[in-house]
C-alpha cells in the first residue's frame, strides 16, 4: 500500500474483532514510529504495549471508561520524556547528527548559537516548553504509527482523553516519564467512512491569506 492509500484509508476505529494482533505486526507499526522525525533528533518518545485483558481494563478507567478502550485488543502508552529537551541531552542528540555528517557544525556554533538560541533550544524556555516540545514530537511519531497501521490491515484510535496520572501510577512508570496519550490498536470491526474535514478553501491560502474570512 502507499502513503498516499494509508492517509485515504485511516479512520479511528472504536469497534474492534476479538482477535489478537501478530508481534511482528504491532513491531512494524512500533517501527514507523521510531522513524518518526523529530526536533534535533532527540526522540523524546517512549512507548509501552499493554496486552493483558486486566491491564488495559483498567488503563480504560483512566480514560474516563471510554469503551473502546477497554475492547482494544492492544493499548500502546505513549510517553515522553521531557530531559530528552535538557541542554546536555539535546546537545548529544544534535552531535551525534554532526558526528554522522548530517551537518557540518563546529562546536563553537553548536554550544553558542543554537543551543544559545530561545528558537532552537527548548531548555532555555524552561520545563514547561520542554514538555510541550517533546509531546509535538511524540504525535509525529504516533501519526505515523496510525498510518503503518493500515498498512498492516488493523486499525487504531487515539485516547488523548485520559487521566494521565492514573495512567502513570497504573504502570509504575519512572518519574522522569509522562503519559502523552494511548493509542488503541487491533483488528477493525468496522469501517467507517471517511469523517467530515473543513474544505479546502477555508484552511488553504495561496500566497498571502488575504482572502481568509475573519473568525474562520
Ligand atoms: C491527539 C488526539 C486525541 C484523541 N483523543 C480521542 C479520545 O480520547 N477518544 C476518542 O474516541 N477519539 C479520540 N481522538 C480521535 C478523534 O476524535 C478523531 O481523530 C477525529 O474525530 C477525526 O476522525 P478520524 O480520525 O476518523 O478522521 C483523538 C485524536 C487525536 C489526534
Amino acid at each position: 500500500m502507499d502513503v498516499s492509500e494509508a492517509i485515504q484509508k485511516r479512520a479511528t476505529i472504536r469497534r474492534w474483532k476479538q482477535k489478537p494482533v501478530e508481534k511482528e505486526k504491532i513491531l512494524r507499526v512500533l517501527e514507523a514510529g521510531r522513524r518518526a522525525p523529530s526536533w534535533g533528533n532527540v526522540q523524546p518518545w517512549r512507548y509501552v504495549v499493554v496486552q493483558e485483558r486486566a491491564k488495559i481494563e483498567e488503563l480504560a478507567k483512566s480514560g474516563a471508561g471510554q469503551p473502546h478502550i477497554s475492547t482494544a485488543p492492544v493499548v500502546v502508552v505513549c510517553c515522553g520524556v521531557t530531559e530528552a529537551f535538557s541542554r546536555q541531552k539535546h546537545r548529544d542528540s544534535l552531535k551525534q547528527l554532526i558526528q554522522e555528517g548530517v551537518m557540518d557544525w563546529p562546536d563553537e556554533l553548536l554550544d553558542n548559537v543554537v543551543l544559545g538560541s530561545d528558537l532552537f533550544a527548548p531548555y532555555r524556555l524552561g520545563e514547561q516548553a520542554m514538555t510541550i516540545k517533546a509531546s509535538e514530537q511524540i504525535m509525529i511519531s504516533v501519526a505515523y504509527m496510525t498510518l503503518e497501521a493500515v498498512n498492516q490491515g488493523l486499525g487504531t484510535c487515539w485516547a488523548g482523553a485520559i487521566s494521565r496520572n492514573e495512567a502513570h501510577e497504573m504502570l509504575h512508570l519512572p518519574e522522569n516519564w509522562f503519559v502523552h496519550d494511548f493509542l488503541l490498536l487491533g483488528y477493525p470491526d468496522e469501517n467507517p467512512k471517511p469523517r467530515p474535514r473543513k474544505p479546502f478553501d477555508e484552511i488553504v491560502f495561496w500566497e498571502s491569506a488575504a482572502a481568509a474570512q475573519p473568525g474562520r
